[in-house]
């Protein structure tokens, strides 16, 4: 994979601004993204359902996910849309968390349209290399849904491990009511 560069402000202490490579543009996501993140995959359960979010959100829901995102501090957390760098459609969605200083946590969402191309590996493999050459970070990690195998595929092949399963962890609302097992991922340096 070829990468192209990031505009990096970690010294700083701030979450990168964008991230690039060879297709994707990551950028923070705006109040304007709401009809292109509804339109593309905020309403389709196939896509969230092993998602946090309810399995079909409506147009306010998706403001007032952005709004909250746009409110949290970006040395804490920071939500990117993925674009494509040729043509600037929104693709899906990753965010980042930094819950202590030297670790991070993750979470994405592509469109169904663009599934099976590798564009989230292409994504995280690119987040896992930033994050693991910053001098202070050592863990860069995520959870997902037992039965989500695409999601632990990808961590898979971004080097992530996975390092243990957290029993009824998470409520997946397109799952049922009920709290669901969850695989623990890790990459650490
Ligand atoms: C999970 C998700 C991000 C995968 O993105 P993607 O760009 O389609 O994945 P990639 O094309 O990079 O695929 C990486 C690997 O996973 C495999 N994979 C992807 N989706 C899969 C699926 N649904 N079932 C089985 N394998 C799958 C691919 O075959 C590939 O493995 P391979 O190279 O060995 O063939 C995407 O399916 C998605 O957005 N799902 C809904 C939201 C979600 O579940 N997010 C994660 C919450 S933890």
């Amino acid at each position: 994979m070829l990468y192209v560069g990031i505009d990096s402000r970690h010294s700083r202490g701030m979450l990168p601004e964008s991230f690039r490579t060879e297709r994707l543009f990551l950028r923070p996501i705006a109040m304007a993204d709401a009809g292109q993140i509804f339109a593309a995959y905020a309403r389709n359960p196939e896509v969230t359902q092993f998602l946090i979010w309810r399995p079909q959100m409506t147009r306010r829901d998706i403001e007032a996910y952005i709004r909250s995102c746009l409110e949290t501090p970006p040395h804490r957390a920071r939500t990117y849309v993925l674009q494509g760098r040729k043509d600037s459609v929104i693709r899906g969605g990753l965010d980042l968390r930094q819950p202590d200083k030297h670790r991070l946590e993750f979470g994405y969402v592509l469109a169904r349209a663009w599934w099976g191309k590798g564009l989230m590996t292409e994504a995280l493999t690119e987040i896992v290399r930033w994050a693991l050459s910053q001098p202070s970070i050592y863990r860069i990690g995520a959870v997902c849904d037992v039965e989500n195998i695409g999601s632990a595929r990808v961590m898979e092949k971004a080097g992530l491990v996975r390092e243990g399963l957290l029993r009824r962890y998470l409520i997946h609302p397109g799952m049922g009511k009920e709290p669901r097992d969850c695989f623990s991922y890790a990459r650490v340096r």
